[in-house]
């Protein structure tokens, strides 16, 4: 294997350099394209399972790899999280009802990069509470990602997207957190979506990580379930989840999972 480019940093953080940015481009695309296509097949009655079929058969035709299924031992190419449901949810037999809100989470892997990302969709009509929900999860993300140049810090991401949330009366997940990623799926650092302004390492032009919130309208605890994936909220309560892969560029930052049809906001329709 080619050894990889680039410096790390004193927190562990791989410091990439200027072509490494077409290679998480590119992952970052087939991921996003596959999360465009999918939104056709969410609806009530439908299976997750069946929604996880789908998305591998596009992993397949993209040429890509999927980074989940072998993961750790997990078996698919998706993570569908149903309603209380947190993160890490595994595809089944469950049909959507109407109103159901779901994150699906895909990370490909394109010439060894990694385009990790994840979205809200909803089956049928969406209630109140679920829509304002989902749209501060939204918001939320959109808050952490204005905070990346260089020179901020990790603790001004999590403080913009904590303060942005408990302003709305909604509680952050702590139990789970984005990563560095790149030429491997889960890399320093963890990337806290709740602290303290100025705190944490400073950004570099080059880091490449994700930003995923996780939003709950109750309590933040969660628990993992017997299957030793699925995370739920503790109070049952309603969560939301968004993802981006994003790296840092000299002024700012730049999203390598931007939405090609412009359909990462589930009212996009
Ligand atoms: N894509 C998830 C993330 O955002 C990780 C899923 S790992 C799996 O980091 F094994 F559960 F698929
Ligand atoms: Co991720
Ligand atoms: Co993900």
């Amino acid at each position: 294997m080619k050894a990889p480019r680039g410096r790390v940093t004193k927190d562990g953080i791989r410091i990439y350099e200027q072509a490494d940015f077409a290679g998480m481009q590119a992952a970052g695309k087939v991921a996003a394209t596959i999360l465009d296509e999918i939104a056709e097949h969410v609806f009530p009655g439908q299976t997750t399972g069946e929604i996880d079929r789908i998305i591998t058969e596009k992993v397949d035709e993209s040429g890509s790899k999927s980074a989940t299924i072998g993961y750790k031992g997990y078996q698919h190419a998706s993570c569908i999280s149903v309603n209380h449901v947190v993160c890490h949810g595994i595809p089944g037999d469950k049909r959507l009802k109407d109103g159901d809100i779901l994150n699906i989470d895909v990370t490909v892997i394109v010439d060894g990069w990694y385009g990790d990302t994840s979205r809200m969709y909803v089956a049928g009509n969406i209630g109140r509470k679920a829509e304002r929900l989902v749209q501060v999860t939204h918001d939320a993300l959109f808050k952490g990602i204005e905070a990346v140049k260089p020179g901020n810090t990790f603790g001004d991401i999590g403080h913009a997207i904590q303060s942005y949330v408990e302003g709305h009366r909604m509680s952050v997940v702590r139990d789970f957190c984005g990563h560095g990623l790149g030429q491997v799926f889960h890399a320093p650092p963890n990337v806290l979506h709740y602290g303290r302004a100025g705190t944490g390492p400073v950004l570099e032009e080059g880091m490449f990580f994700t930003i995923e919130p996780m939003v709950n309208i109750g309590r933040p605890e969660t628990k993992v379930l017997a299957d030793d994936w699925t995370a739920v909220t503790r109070d049952k309560s309603l969560s939301a989840q968004f993802e981006h892969s994003i790296g840092v560029t000299a002024d700012g930052f730049e999203i390598f999972t931007l939405s090609p049809g412009g359909k990462f906001h589930p009212t996009w329709s």
